[in-house]
């Protein structure tokens, strides 16, 4: 539609994108060819019809099921350059992407390794076009804390490579409480801080990772809308939420869009964003998800615009930085 043509040639921000959500299926197919890892899909058809999800643990289970694949460096260029082909395609001028090397250990896969690979395709975006990109070092939550803390002992040579940490995998049964040590040793060491809220947890959770991990910004978040002492407190605060409209619909969060509370969110004053998660998995990337919001919610220009100005503003990024690329 006309509102989303117009975003289309804007400068945005992306901050809530998993890496490994956005390997498509023929690179996943390419890939496991070329390790020679056995999949139960020999087409992108197949692929694609095995994307139909109940909730996040159905889809964790074949997004971490592709990551598999992933086994050099080679292969990590890849994974990055293909992603921020699509920022540039989409005028995604900054981005900050979750990598959560705790995903690759399985396969023997070291942090080095990944980083080798990542940071090549970085440094071909940033000299080809300026584009602007964050790492977030993102831990698993359904690993014991003492897995995730001996990963922040690990990627202590690369701090220079991430600008935060985030928590991610299923919810439900693994609250913020139990991530008290982790996120205090991450900020003793300087990163930013946020985590996955409210997605399929209650607001409780949105709660505890505020209070006890005293993160900066909730990543999903939508729940809040169940808790109006909560909703103010975030409006109040311009905590940012970085909230994912396809990927709420897909991992049934709301039966359908029209059902998504986002605009919601926006009017009462929270400082909402729009991202894609994990784009090969749900169907669309950034501006997909925005023609999603003015298709069935009747987003309009004046909202989209703030959507996009909330992105800037809850990017973790210099007030300088910031100014430079809006
Ligand atoms: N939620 C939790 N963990 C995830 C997600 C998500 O939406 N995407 C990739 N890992
Ligand atoms: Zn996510």
């Amino acid at each position: 539609g006309p509102v989303t043509q117009w975003l289309a040639g804007m400068p945005k921000a992306e901050l809530h994108l998993h890496i490994d959500g956005s390997l498509r299926a023929p690179r996943l197919l390419q890939l496991a060819a070329k390790h020679g890892v056995s999949l139960p899909y020999s087409s992108v058809e197949e692929v694609e019809a095995a994307y139909n999800f109940s909730d996040l643990q159905s889809f964790l289970d074949l997004y971490y099921l592709g990551a598999s694949v992933l086994r050099d460096a080679d292969d990590f260029y890849l994974l990055m350059k293909d992603y921020l082909e699509v920022c540039r395609v989409q005028n995604i001028v900054h981005c900050e992407i979750m990598v959560e090397p705790q995903t690759y250990l399985p396969q023997g896969v070291d942090l080095g390794v990944v980083l080798e690979g990542f940071d090549r395709a970085i440094a071909e975006a940033k000299s080809g076009w300026g584009q602007s990109v964050g790492l977030i070092l993102s831990f698993l939550r359904h690993l014991p804390e003492a897995e995730c803390l001996e990963m922040l002992t690990a990627a202590d040579p690369y701090r220079a490579h991430f600008c935060a940490i985030g928590l991610a995998s299923a919810e439900r049964d693994f609250p913020p409480a139990n991530f008290q040590t982790l996120y205090r040793e991450a900020a003793k060491r300087g990163y930013a801080l946020t985590a996955h809220a409210g997605e399929e947890g209650p607001p409780s959770f949105i709660h505890d990772a505020l209070q006890l991990l005293s993160v900066a910004r909730i990543d999903h978040g939508v729940r809040a809308i169940e808790d109006e002492y909560l909703l103010n407190q975030l409006a109040a605060d311009r905590l940012p939420l970085t909230v994912c409209p396809l990927s709420n619909v897909r991992l049934c969060v709301y039966d359908d869009m029209s059902q998504h509370r986002i605009l919601d969110l926006l009017d009462r004053g929270l400082c909402v964003t729009v991202n894609s998660d994990d784009p090969a998995y749900f169907g669309g990337d950034l501006l997909e998800n925005f023609a999603a919001l003015e298709t069935d919610l009747s987003m309009s220009k004046e909202q989209a615009l703030l959507l996009v100005r909330n992105s800037f503003e809850a990017a973790f990024l210099q007030n300088e930085e910031k100014n430079l690329l809006e």
